[in-house]
Parts: structure tokens; sequence; C-alpha cells
């Protein structure tokens, strides 16, 4: 982890209280920085009805879109939990990931004891669905 990433680091690790995780008590959290500098949080938010839950990483990249920064990359996401291994961001997050993010985006998984392991989007989804292929597939 690089001195930017560990700022992620500290300040998703800060927020983990916030999620609001009161069925699962699985507390999640993920921070962003963007090229120009920028950065977006977001914690897990769970709901009454288990699949209106939305999770951390998420959050973090509508806050993102909700800020007007799409036109400024995303340069790493970091997530962080209480798990004993570097947390692995959900299949739903990762797709959500592929809209707003390049290829070769890093990604860092982590854990509030401080274990991290470094990746690109394209490592935890490869092949994944694009906008791209919406085109090429598109009936004439
Ligand atoms: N969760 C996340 O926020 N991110 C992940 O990467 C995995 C799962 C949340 C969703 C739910 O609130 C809780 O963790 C248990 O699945």
């Amino acid at each position: 982890m690089n001195s930017e990433e560990k700022k992620l680091y500290d300040l998703a690790v800060e927020h983990l209280d916030t999620a609001y995780a009161p069925y699962s008590k699985f507390h999640v959290s993920a921070a962003l920085l963007t090229e120009s500098g920028k950065i977006t949080t977001g914690v897990n938010i769970e709901n009454a009805a288990y699949g209106s839950t939305i999770c951390a990483e998420r959050v973090a990249i509508f806050n993102y879109v909700n800020q007007g920064l799409t036109n400024d990359p995303i340069k790493c996401l970091l997530i962080t939990g209480n798990t004993s291994r570097p947390i692995s961001p959900c299949g739903s997050c990762r797709q959500v990931m592929a809209e707003f993010m390049q290829a070769d985006t890093k990604i860092v998984l982590t854990n509030a004891k401080g274990d991290y392991k470094e990746a690109t989007l394209a490592d935890i989804l490869p092949y994944y669905f694009t906008d791209g292929d919406l085109v090429d597939g598109r009936n004439k």
C-alpha cells in the first residue's frame, strides 16, 4: 500500500462504525480516490427487506457519481471489513465497478487488522460485460 492508499485505508477504517448493518452485524467500508485527488466513501446500508441492502463499494461509487466526478477517473478503490482475510467484493459490486473503472484500475482489498491484497478490476472480474458489448450485440 502506498501513502495515498494508506490515507484511504485510515479513512475507511474510521468509517467502519458508520455502517448500518443491524441484521448481519457485518460492517463494510470503502473509499475511492480520483486522479485529481478527490475522495468519496461508503458503508453498507441494510434494510429490513434484506434485498434492498446496498454494499459499501456501491455507496462509495454512487457518491462519486452523485458528486459529478465521472470525468475525473477513479485511480483506486479500497475496501475494508472486520474479516480475517482481506475482504472481497460481491459480484454486483464488481459489475458496478466495471461501469465506472478501467480494467487496470487498482483495487485494494483489506481488513481492519491491516492485511491487504492489491488487485485490478480485470483480476477480480475477468471477461466482464461492458457498454461496448451492448453496442455490438444490438439488433439492427
Ligand atoms: N457487503 C458489503 O457491503 N460489501 C461486500 O463486499 C460484501 C458484503 C455487505 C452487504 C451486507 O450488508 C453485509 O455486507 C452482509 O452481506
